[in-house]
């Protein structure tokens, strides 16, 4: 839940984590995480109006993320917006969480404009997009397969890291050396990305050293070692279509943005790809995961028209 002023100041941004009541399954459980979102969500409407000292006739528009994402999590959301804004009579934009990702680096650079060029990397998804205007994007490049955020996450398990597995193999990694047990960089022709195969490939190796497979019997610098190179071909494969979607189209400003964009070697390998051809913009941590105060920068710019409702698999 969060506070935005003018689409571009954040008040107030506040998220309740559900890792600790996912983390017994390994994964996040559709059910479990649609309750703790009706349990939750109300109450973060008070936190945040209050901490301003705001009430509901200080909000000019209400947003919420109408897709793509957990039908659960997504009707909740949206029916909560709905009688918000029908008690504040105010207007109410469904948003697009991916626009949210991109708008994110708007909130981190007040002066940013499109046009731009975003890498916007999440669990979900792993698309090269073109945003020549607000509002407007166009997907030139993306996933195969697996995103990439979930081949962290599977990595993480096979490797016997814990949930959430982004961040525990991010940790692991800079313990690690990538040259030790190298793993190879996926590359398929054009700006489309391919994960599966490199998954596979940790599996085998893990198997090859003596697994057993996420029950923790290789040694510490050993998975430390493997974090690194997975890290590093995901990486790499992420910055090699970036590198190229910059050459086919030429932007002065790119984005690299959403959950993936928190790791530690992509946020600093992205700096060196980009520089001297476009200004970059990485959002801080706290704004690259799923986060409220993306969809309300998103708002101003979201359709209104029609009727507003939870879209799972919605597209760009
Ligand atoms: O955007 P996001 O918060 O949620 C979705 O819209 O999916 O992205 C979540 C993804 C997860 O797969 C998570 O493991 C990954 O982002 N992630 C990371 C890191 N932090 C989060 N992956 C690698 N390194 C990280 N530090
Ligand atoms: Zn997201």
């Amino acid at each position: 839940m969060a506070l935005v002023e003018n689409g571009r100041r954040v008040l107030a941004n506040l998220v309740h984590s559900q890792d600790q009541a996912h983390a017994p399954f390994g994964g996040v459980v559709p059910e479990v995480a649609a309750r703790a979102h009706l349990e939750k969500l109300p109450s973060l409407v008070d936190v945040v109006l209050s901490g301003q000292g705001a009430s509901g006739r200080d909000v000019d528009l209400v947003a919420v993320a109408r897709g793509p994402g957990l039908v659960g999590c997504l009707l909740v959301g949206v029916g909560l917006a709905q009688g918000l804004a029908a008690a504040w009579d105010r207007p109410v934009a469904g948003v697009n969480h991916l626009w949210g990702h991109v708008y994110a680096a708007l909130l981190a650079r007040p002066d940013l404009e499109p046009p731009l060029l975003a890498l916007v990397v999440s669990g979900a998804h792993s698309d090269l997009v073109r945003m020549p205007a607000h509002g407007e994007f166009h997907v030139v490049g993306r996933t195969r397969d697996d995103a990439a955020g979930e081949a962290f996450d599977k990595a993480a398990r096979t490797l016997g890291l814990g949930y959430p597995g982004g961040p525990a193999l991010d940790r692991a990694a800079r313990r690690g050396d990538p040259a030790r047990q190298p793993l190879p960089v996926p590359s398929l022709p054009g700006l489309e990305y391919s994960f599966s195969g490199l998954k596979t490939a940790l599996l085998y190796r893990v198997r090859d050293l003596g697994g057993p497979v996420g029950a923790g019997a290789l040694d510490d610098a050993t998975v430390a070692d493997l974090a690194a190179a997975f890290e590093r071909s995901v990486v790499e494969s992420l910055l090699a279509k970036l590198d190229r979607a910059l050459d086919v189209w030429p932007a002065p400003e790119v984005v690299v943005c959403g959950g993936v964009a928190a790791n530690t070697l992509l946020r600093r390998r992205s700096e060196e790809v980009v520089a001297g051809r476009a200004r970059l913009t990485v959002p801080p941590l706290s704004l690259c995961t799923d986060n409220a105060a993306m969809i309300a920068a998103a708002g101003p710019h979201a359709p209104r028209d029609g009727e507003l409702r939870a879209e799972p698999s919605l597209a760009w």
